[in-house]
């Protein structure tokens, strides 16, 4: 599927589970916020949020990636970090979990005006987790409410534009033979309970002139070999400028993340920023790997992939 090249993408870190005084910037590309300069502070929770901004042919627009866990770290971030909910042009989810999903009615509710929605078809099914701390949901999707919320439904399961400007995946294929669903995770469907697979999970990708693919993922239940594998497949571009997006890599344990390292080296991006489900554990291992392109993904950081 054709992407047309954009000039510029940035994409902005709303809500992530960290925040880090500490870590560092990097001129032109990676931009952390001053707290102290602030008008009020930030909140890190266990859920993703992201702002991204498109820049093409003069003109710029908006997408919001994923809706964070609950309203609360959304509405406070967007004032923190001074934006409006009516500044986006739409809005994409990652996946069905709620950590994703949390804040995205009453981000809808907070609007003047409707705004198209893009979530694959298989996000609506009831979700839980089996956890060694026992079970916990199930969550569902609210179709309902997000329709009466003003929400203008794009339901898909392949590649689908977003503003004629963006893709959607789809459903990913898998291409490694490491990245294998993790047993915990569960969906009802009809009643019966499975092993959820995340055919639902999808990532969002953009192509910058002369950079290549900026690939961002949710949760990347998939595998984020396998989602960037995709997305590099079914765009026909093989430079990755950069890939970012919670990793889901401790739980999988260190097989997987030595694998996973392996595989985002054999792919060669310029950047990759981890953070919200990736977990401490898999964190230090990418930044031992990657000294120089890896950087942890901050509550108010920005990403600016800028064509040339
Ligand atoms: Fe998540
Ligand atoms: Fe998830």
């Amino acid at each position: 599927m054709q992407l047309p090249a954009l000039q510029s993408v940035t994409v902005e870190i709303l809500v992530d589970n960290f925040f880090d005084v500490f870590e560092p910037s990097r001129p032109g590309i990676v931009e952390r916020v001053v707290p102290g300069r602030l008008k009020q502070p930030l909140l890190a929770a266990h859920g993703l949020a992201y702002l991204i901004t498109l820049h093409r042919n003069g003109q710029s627009s908006r997408i919001l990636m994923d809706a964070a866990n609950s309203p609360l770290p959304l509405f406070n971030n967007l004032k923190a970090l001074e934006h409006q909910v009516d500044e986006i042009d739409a809005v994409v989810l990652s996946h069905g979990h709620p950590d994703h999903y949390g804040g995205l009615v009453s981000f809808l509710g907070q609007r003047t005006a409707g705004l198209p929605v893009y979530i694959h078809q298989e996000s609506f099914h009831p979700k839980l987790l089996i956890t060694p701390r026992g079970r916990i949901g199930p969550w569902t999707l609210p179709r309902q409410d997000l329709l009466n919320a003003g929400a203008l439904l794009h339901e898909n399961s392949g590649p689908e534009l977003v503003l004629n400007q963006a893709l959607l995946t789809g459903t990913v294929e898998a291409s490694t033979p490491y990245e294998t669903p993790l047993p915990g995770p569960k969906r009802i469907i009809e009643g019966k309970e499975e092993h959820d697979h995340f055919s639902d999970e999808q990532a969002l990708v953009m192509n910058v002139e002369g950079r290549g693919l900026v690939v961002v993922g949710g949760c990347s239940h998939p595998g984020i070999v396998n989602m960037v594998t995709y997305a590099q497949k079914i765009t026909g571009v093989r430079q990755v400028a950069a890939i970012i997006g919670g990793f889901h890599l401790t739980a999988g344990g260190d097989d997987l993340i030595r694998n996973t390292i392996a595989g985002l080296k054999e792919i060669n991006p310029e950047l990759i920023v981890a953070g919200h489900c990736t977990g401490f554990r898999a964190l230090t291992k990418l930044a031992a790997a990657f000294p120089d392109n890896f950087m942890v993904s901050c509550v108010g950081t920005r990403v600016m992939i800028v064509g040339g």
